[in-house]
């Protein structure tokens, strides 16, 4: 793989002088386009050649992607570091056989989990759970990182179904977090969902005591108003939470990849079990196009060799995720942790250093809004920052028919001024009456864009349940393929630990409680100032 590292990177380098607009054609806009579970994939507007495709393929090849992809989905401990299967897609397994395990099939379970969560869901929406003060209107969940951005995320994209009762989240440990959620609420008709797969998150448990405190003050039985999703039911018991509203999952659903288990409740009650199973099953017309489709015509595997492409052959070192629906706004937050947690890894599953860059910085924000705060930047700024595109056919405001019309035009025109640009003559001849001589020159210099920028667009129907499944499955499986092909473990997170350890021991030093002196100096002076300062 070394070889293919550093001949992908040549291919990069000699891309550099390539025209993106001479390579477009109308063979070119299909035959590097992708359709899957109703959806398109264009990665035309990229530099990427022939030639640069079929090494990539053979990257897939020399990595053995399709028999660790058969891995993946047969249950086997893949996640090597945690002696763990991978198996969030059997949550999503409706009309699939069974799933092994150690020799048992984990289906019925996961079936029966989902039964259960659609009946405690049905019950609040249907106000047969009731709260101290009557039917349940607000549902809080606290958690955080995969159990907080999957749900928010969904919660917020499938606002057109959320028919349930009002759904909130709580994740930062800041108390001005869940103080200003909790603030308006009744708590006689609240329930608290406590999403923690460990139930240990130092952020979750102090926000699940917080609002237990907040609760008492009005609640004669707050823990009949909480409910817990977790893999630690020991804990959620100690909590005081009743085993009839506790949810449980094995460990071989990752944080990142667990909301279409328990922790989809809280977006369960919002938009309903016909809803979620929709959800459910857009995921998995996913899973069975990147089980059975040749790579060439498969999404997840091109979404992933263009990002690599761009990433580790080009040397862009982020990427930036486009949503042009509002309702996306969380999606690029989802991802960064998806991405970033799941491939941001220096070393490869057998502890080597890698021998090139791990995954890239992810970042974005809903499309339009973006294109008034950091579009100049990917437009005309030093660095190339390939763009992902996404925007729907329609939306659901129909009497609206126009701005989604714009909005489309929006995306599509963004893509297509990143691609063409702007010479210097046409800048010129936009000005040519305003200014002349050295000034035309000066002044038609800024108004250049040098265009050639790489983007790839996705576009689906309509944001539904089965659509956002599809998308979400889409880029798990792109995390996948690109952690294979970069030799390492996507399913760990051993990155996130020693910053939790340390502000584990830092607590007591910022109360006063310990001494600062073990910490280094500027630690240690911050310390003093935010404690002369208040803290
Ligand atoms: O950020 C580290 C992490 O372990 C994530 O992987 C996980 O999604 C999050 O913390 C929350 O963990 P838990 O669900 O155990 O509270």
């Amino acid at each position: 793989m070394k070889d293919m590292w550093s001949t992908l990177a040549q291919k990069g380098q000699a891309a550099a002088g390539r025209s993106i607009p001479e390579l477009m054609s109308a063979e070119r806009a299909d035959g590097y386009a992708v359709e899957a579970c109703g959806m398109r994939f264009d990665y035309s507007k990229t530099a990427m050649t022939d030639a640069d495709r079929d090494h990539l393929l053979a990257m897939c090849d020399a990595a053995g992607l399709s028999d660790k992809r058969r891995a993946m989905f047969e249950g086997r401990a893949i996640n090597e570091t945690e002696g763990r299967a991978v198996l969030h897609t059997a949550l999503r397994n409706l009309s699939g056989g069974a799933v092994m395990i150690d020799e048992q099939d984990v289906m019925p379970r996961v079936l029966g989990t989902l039964a259960r969560m659609e009946g405690f869901a049905r019950a609040v929406r249907e106000g047969n759970f009731r709260g101290q003060g009557g039917a349940i209107t607000d549902v809080v969940n606290i958690g955080i990182g995969g159990s907080d951005l999957g749900p928010a995320m969904a919660t917020l994209a499938l606002a057109p179904y959320h028919d349930g009762p009002r759904c909130h989240f709580v994740s930062n440990v800041d108390g001005a977090h869940i103080a200003d959620i909790l603030g308006p609420l009744n708590p006689e008709t609240t329930l608290i969902i406590v999403a923690s797969k460990t139930f240990t998150t130092i952020e979750t448990m102090t926000n699940a005591a917080t609002a237990k405190a907040w609760m008492a003050e009005r609640v004669r039985d707050p823990a009949a108003q909480f409910a817990a999703l977790s893999t630690a039911q020991d804990k959620t018991a100690a909590f005081g939470i009743s085993e009839t509203r506790v949810f449980g999952f094995a460990d071989w659903v990752g944080g990142r990849y667990s909301m279409w288990g328990p922790i989809g409740l809280s977006l369960l009650i919002a938009i309903g079990p016909e809803a979620f199973r929709a959800f459910l099953r857009g995921a998995e017309s996913m899973d069975i196009h990147f089980k059975s489709a040749d790579p060439l015509e498969n999404m997840p595997v091109m979404l992933a060799l263009t990002g690599l492409w761009h990433n580790q052959g080009c040397g862009h070192a982020t990427r930036a995720v486009l949503p042009y629906e509002q309702r996306l706004n969380r999606l690029p937050a989802y991802l960064q942790q998806l991405e970033m947690e799941s491939n941001g890894k220096r070393v490869s599953m057998d502890g080597a250093d890698l021998p090139v860059d791990s995954g890239p910085v992810v970042w974005g924000e809903p499309g339009t809004n973006g294109q008034h705060a950091f579009y100049q930047l990917i437009h005309q700024g030093t660095r190339i920052i390939p763009c992902e595109f996404m925007v729907g056919a329609e939306g659901f405001e129909h009497e609206l028919p126009h701005q989604h019309r714009l909005l489309i035009a929006n995306c599509l025109a963004q893509a297509e001024a990143l691609m063409k640009g702007r010479s210097l003559d046409e800048a010129k001849a936009l000005i040519k009456d305003k200014f002349s001589g050295d000034e035309l020159e000066r002044q038609a210099r800024h108004r250049v864009f040098p265009g050639n920028r790489p983007s790839t667009m996705l576009v689906y129907p309509k944001l539904t349940p089965e659509v956002l499944g599809a998308i979400v499955a889409l880029y798990e499986h792109r995390v996948f393929v690109e952690g294979v092909l970069l030799g390492i473990n996507s399913f760990d997170q051993w990155g996130v630990e020693l910053g939790k350890e340390l502000a584990k021991a830092l607590e007591p030093v910022v109360a006063g409680e310990t001494s600062a002196d073990d910490k280094d100096a500027s630690t240690a002076s911050l310390v003093g100032w935010l404690q002369r300062h208040g803290a």
